[in-house]
């Protein structure tokens, strides 16, 4: 074997419930699919149903040799009303959690992912005052009825992707906001569209504030909870590069897009990293993917390298064990898939070559799922949904994975 892992290195894959779970109701991206006119190509349904199927779904995943599973709680529907909590929902995922432990599988909970419940959004979601006290609360609640079962947890997913969205793309979001298909959402929920304010939309100076904040009072909340958890901050860590002349700009974009979120880590357990690709910058701005270089089902650069750099990153700047909690591919070819992980594979393994303490690697995603405002288009997946039946089909890159974790290497 070329390339080696220790024995102890996680191997993973990871969900998130409003792309999987289907019939997410409550929350305020449901209310954003179904205004009229929304910039979402489609509802998300039924998703992949994994609100119901998890049992086979994480069996698949114990089969093919996972040793861990990152999936999230949705707060919606364990808090539907401000202060109103679900013990039946609560329930459910503890029956998934004991699913992963009865398996052999490491589950990694994620508190927040995206999603949030339609009343918070409506009153200031995550530029509210409030919020980071309100989802300590979801978390100390939910910690209470599952913390025994939680090895692994991650408080919010990825608060850094509005303002990489905008670094890269413009006001593409802050236009969205003014649509009239966002003031529809807004209302559909009682809320007018200045005060409605869903994660992703949370790209001001406010909402970095926020959801720093709420980080921080959501880690508190888990550690004093039930079991022992170790607790991390996922982000957003696309390699940015230098293009000719940009060195200055790079260097602004890596103190604000990640130093100020990386810096809000400290005295965590662990650091989430969540790479897809490089980004570049110019003088004056993002000079997008390069000609000639391969592009994904996303538009991004195939470059797999993006991960190392990351990950050496990461680590530099706060010492602290890495976790890969996203790396993946949207692709209908599953050969550039299989390429794609190893190559990605082989940076993570260089790492841990040099002393850098990872702990594991996490595919993005388990299941072709629900990609946000694209819908069902990009197929992310290592066992692909079929839309109409809900049949899983395992994907050759399932089980080269899924082989390369029973071997430590490949
Ligand atoms: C998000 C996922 C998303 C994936 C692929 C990450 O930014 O955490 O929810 O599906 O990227 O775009």
């Amino acid at each position: 074997m070329e390339i080696t892992f220790p024995p102890t290195f996680l191997w993973g894959t990871a969900t998130a419930a409003h792309q999987v779970e289907g019939g997410n109701v409550y929350n305020d991206t449901w209310a954003m699919e179904h205004a009229t006119g929304s910039a979402f190509v489609e509802s998300s349904g039924d998703a992949c149903d994994h609100y119901h199927r998890y049992r086979e779904d994480i069996a698949l995943l114990a089969d093919l040799g996972f040793t861990l599973y990152r999936f999230s709680l949705e707060w919606s529907r364990i808090e539907p009303e401000e202060g109103e909590f679900s013990l039946a929902q609560l329930d459910h995922y503890r029956r998934m959690l004991a699913t992963c432990h009865e398996h052999g599988i490491i589950p990694m909970v994620t508190f927040h992912h995206f999603t949030s419940p339609c009343w918070l959004a409506a009153s200031g979601g995550w530029e509210a005052q409030d919020t980071p006290e309100k989802f300590a609360r979801f978390c100390e609640r939910a910690m209470a009825h599952l913390g025994d079962l939680i090895p692994l947890a991650c408080t919010l997913n990825e608060v850094n992707g509005g303002p990489l969205i905008k670094a890269i793309a413009g006001e593409i979001m802050g236009s969205m906001r003014k649509a009239p298909w966002f003031e529809a959402a807004a209302r559909s929920v009682g809320s007018d569209a200045s005060r409605f304010v869903p994660m992703m939309f949370a790209d001001s100076e406010r909402g970095r504030e926020t959801t720093l904040a709420a980080h921080r009072r959501a880690v508190e909340a888990i550690k004093a909870g039930r079991g022992k958890c170790e607790v991390g901050l996922t982000l957003a860590m696309q390699d940015i590069q230098a293009g000719p002349g940009g060195e200055e700009m790079a260097a602004q974009m890596r103190r604000e897009l990640l130093d100020v979120y990386l810096e809000g880590t400290r005295g965590d357990d662990f650091i989430g990293v969540q790479t897809y690709s490089r980004q570049r910058f110019g003088p004056a701005g993002p000079l997008g993917p390069e000609e000639g270089v391969e592009r994904t089902q996303m538009d991004y650069e195939f470059w797999p390298e993006a991960l190392e750099a990351a990950i050496r990153y990461a680590s530099a700047m706060t010492g602290m064990p890495v976790i890969v909690t996203e790396n993946g591919i949207a692709t209908d070819d599953d050969t550039r898939r299989i390429a794609y992980i190893e190559r990605a594979l082989r940076g993570v393994a260089a790492c841990l070559r040099d002393g850098i303490d990872v702990r594991g690697y996490t595919y993005w995603s388990a299941l072709d799922n629900f990609e946000w405002l694209l819908g069902y288009r990009p197929t992310f997946g290592l066992i692909a949904v079929n839309r109409h039946t809900q049949e899983r089909t395992v994907k050759p890159s399932a089980r080269r994975l899924g082989s390369i974790a029973r071997a430590h290497g490949f």
